[in-house]
């Protein structure tokens, strides 16, 4: 059979093969016999392929499934909505009858009516701080999110602390890195490290600091303001908590007296007065914002633990910005990257996927969904509020969109020393359009416009 022949004996083969396939359950789908009714004309690929092309575009490749379903499938309610929500979308659902948490399934439109496009098992990628145990000590407080509260959370996890003006977090150290953003008002941190070289910042809102695994630290609020200091801890480490820390008065009142006094080459009686257990977080008394550490023979911490993250100018994109630190700007942060992303009302940080990555994501103003992309036909939809954690393992795709009228902020944050990520609209615009075509039918001059340059954040939709 010569090239033309091959080509006119699979089209006809495949027309058989078209008016047999099953239209699909989802009646918003366009059954793919539609496609026959278009006028076409049948070209070889070669190697058997068949291709159709139809007026005005180039070759269309044949479709041996049905077309997805044109549904936009649309967050159906929100917060402010009046009436309670029901799991009801199109002609799928029902009312609830039973008992309802009202404001639970107000800020989970995704949850109680899914998208048709969600699938499958994605496991639990929401986690309200909120829903944490807060521990409240004097001085301030302390909750946390672990593998625990999160199991697909299995390479970060997150500690979010309160202190008074002039409370401390007391000396100690654990076995991984501390990675911290200050939310609110300024901490003081102090560090020695393996070499004896010492270290003293005051971190403000915004700003970040970080301790290499097993180098001991403190925090302390500052008095510089009557709120003092409320911060985000990531240890890189799902199943980090709060029993894998090494106090100094923890250790102390657990190791004999006359040990301590023969360490110190000192009496028990100068060690008569410390504490019986641990002090882990108390009120205490601020010392100088710009105080300088004690002099050091050693010499200073060579490569700052502190970050002036708020000072970084944010990559300005249509009314949304992005920015970045990671080693490249904070040398001694290698085990945490993190991006600050603001959002405005109507668009999306754009689809994507960290490729080496985990991502602990936590929102910090507005609301947001993000359908999170599992492999294997698994895919969930989440919806987000201020002070919720979100999880993305390495690999998964995902988009983050604003689902309100204000300003999205979030961070994302990544056991890693360079951010990366990679652009589903940059890979498609790079990839050979022909090749693309074939596997998503689109016109010629749809794939024309993809762009190139990788946009984090895409406005909102001004052509739909
Ligand atoms: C803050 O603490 C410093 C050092 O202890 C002290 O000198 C200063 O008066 C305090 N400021 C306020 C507003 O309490
Ligand atoms: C919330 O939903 C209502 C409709 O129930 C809509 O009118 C309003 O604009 C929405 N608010 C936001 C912030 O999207
Ligand atoms: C945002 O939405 C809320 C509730 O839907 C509404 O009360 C408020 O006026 C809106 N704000 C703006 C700036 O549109
Ligand atoms: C592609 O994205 C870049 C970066 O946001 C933007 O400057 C440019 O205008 C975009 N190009 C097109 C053709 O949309």
């Amino acid at each position: 059979m010569n090239k033309l022949a091959a080509a006119v004996f699979c089209a006809v083969l495949y027309s058989r093969v078209v008016a047999a396939l099953p239209v699909g359950d989802d009646s918003h789908a366009t059954p793919v016999s539609s496609v026959s009714s278009s006028p076409s004309i049948t070209v070889a690929l070669g190697e058997g392929a068949v291709a159709t092309t139809t007026s005005g575009d180039a070759v269309l490749p044949s479709p041996t499934v049905p077309y997805a379903s044109d549904d936009p499938n649309y967050w159906l309610w929100n917060e402010t909505t009046m009436e309670d929500p029901e799991p009801i979308r199109g002609s799928l659902g029902g009312s609830i009858l039973g008992p309802q948490n009202v404001p639970i399934d107000k800020q989970n439109p995704d949850l109680l009516a899914a998208p048709t496009t969600d699938n499958g098992d994605v496991g639990n990628a929401k986690w309200p701080f909120g829903l944490s145990k807060n521990r409240l000590v004097s001085g301030g407080w302390i909750r946390t999110q672990n593998v625990e509260q999160m199991p697909l959370a299995k390479a970060m996890a997150g500690a979010n602390i309160r202190l008074e003006p002039g409370a401390i977090r007391e000396l100690h150290w654990h076995n991984v890195a501390e990675w911290a953003y200050v939310l609110e008002g300024s901490t003081q941190i102090t560090s020695v490290d393996q070499l004896g070289r010492n270290y003293v910042a005051t971190v403000n809102k915004g700003d970040l600091w970080y301790f290499p695994p097993g180098i001991p630290h403190s925090l302390q609020a500052t008095n510089d303001s009557a709120i003092g200091t409320e911060f985000l801890l990531i240890f890189p480490s799902g199943t980090f908590g709060d029993d894998n820390t090494f106090l100094l008065t923890d250790w102390l009142a657990h190791t004999p007296k006359e040990v301590i006094a023969k360490n110190f080459q000192n009496s028990i009686e100068d060690w008569d007065q410390i504490p019986s257990r641990d002090l882990y977080i108390f009120p205490g008394v601020a010392l100088p914002s710009d105080q300088k550490p004690p002099f050091d023979p050693n010499g200073q911490i060579p490569q700052p633990f502190f970050f002036e993250f708020s000072k970084v100018k944010p990559t300005q994109y249509s009314g949304e910005t992005v920015k970045i630190a990671d080693s490249t700007t904070f040398p001694i942060s290698t085990e945490i990257a993190v991006s600050e992303v603001t959002v405005e009302p109507g668009a999306m940080r754009a689809m994507h996927w960290h490729p080496t990555q985990d991502e602990w994501g936590l929102f910090l103003e507005g609301t947001a969904r993000a359908t999170i992309y599992a492999a294997s036909g698994n895919a969930q939809t989440f919806d987000y509020q201020p002070g919720d954690i979100s999880y993305v393992p390495t690999g998964w795709g995902h988009y983050i969109e604003n689902t309100g009228n204000t300003t999205l902020r979030f961070l994302e944050i990544f056991n890693t020393d360079r951010f990366e990520d990679v652009s589903l609209e940059q890979w498609l615009a790079l990839t050979p359009p022909a090749l693309v075509k074939q596997h998503l039918q689109l016109s010629d001059n749809t794939i024309a416009k993809f762009n190139k340059t990788k946009n984090y954040v895409v406005g909102p939709n001004k052509s739909s």
